[in-house]
């Protein structure tokens, strides 16, 4: 089922297209790879299907709705879950703090009610408490749930990010770049907590990535763009070979390693 659509979407900032006529379909439960050189227009793309950026022409539809034009809130609250290319967190709380955050997110508790604490409202709070430590189990991190989050090494802090992404319960997560700065371990446990969170909990994974030997591992279908224009689309092993793909990354001053 396609759960996703871009239909003809544009954007443009002064005379330059980020993303020109774009079409693309996400499918239910599918790991996808949104991937081209620097500049490509993969994270407007993601900026478009939250509202964080209102196209100029073209629709998003998801679950059958239109919701071209709605709020980041908005989006948020049918279930479309973002991370962004630079961590995100609240560096001062405790990583399991910044999961309680996420789901209040999720839980559509006010952040007010949340810190006020009432007495009517701390037996939900147990509750969601249990819940940010089963996250952090899930990711690994139980070790970790009451460092401060600033203090935590690179590539925990990446999967914290995640971790907060998935307390909001999305239907679907957008990665962007989760595995920069990582070192090869990190990478390889990533790519592992990615497939298990599409596998356990049926969560639909779009992945912006330049690290191309991780998203040829990870995604089952992968779409390239250039200058916002989609060139390729394919399993990994027909991507690898396509020829106007390996130009437009040669083509660029990015890395196709
Ligand atoms: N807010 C903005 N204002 C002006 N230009 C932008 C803005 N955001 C992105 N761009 C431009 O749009 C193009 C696509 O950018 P982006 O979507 O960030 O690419 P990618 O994530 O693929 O590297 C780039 O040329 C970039 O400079
Ligand atoms: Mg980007």
């Amino acid at each position: 089922m396609t759960q996703l659509e871009l239909q003809k979407v544009s954007k443009f900032f002064g005379g330059l297209a980020a993303i020109s006529r774009l079409d693309l379909q996400v499918q239910q439960g599918e790991i996808i790879g949104l991937i081209g050189p620097n500049g490509a227009g993969k994270t407007t793309t993601f900026n478009v299907i939250t509202g964080e950026l209102r196209p100029n022409e073209g629709e998003v539809i998801f679950e059958g709705q239109d919701i071209t034009g709605l709020r980041p809130h908005q989006v948020a609250t049918l279930g479309i879950v973002r991370t962004y290319q630079l961590v995100t967190l609240f560096p001062g709380y405790t990583a399991l703090k910044n999961v309680l955050v996420g789901l209040h997110l999720g839980a559509r508790i006010g952040f007010a009610e949340a810190i006020l604490n009432s007495r009517s409202h701390q037996r939900k709070e147990l509750h969601l408490y249990r819940q940010a430590q089963e996250i952090l189990n899930f990711f690994n991190l139980q070790a970790v749930a009451d460092e401060p989050a600033e203090n935590l090494p690179h590539g925990l802090q990446r999967k914290l990010g995640v971790a907060i992404a998935l307390a909001a319960r999305p239907k679907m997560l957008l990665l962007d770049e989760p595995l920069t700065g990582m070192n090869p371990n990190e990478v390889l446990e990533m790519i592992a907590t990615i497939r298990r969170i599409r596998d356990r909990n049926g969560i639909t994974v779009v992945v912006v990535e330049h690290n191309m030997r991780a998203v040829m591992a990870l995604c089952e279908r992968i779409v390239v763009i250039n200058f916002g224009v989609r060139i390729a689309e394919g399993a990994p092993q027909d991507i690898q070979a396509n020829k106007q793909v390996v130009e437009a990354y040669l083509g660029s001053d990015s890395h196709a390693a």
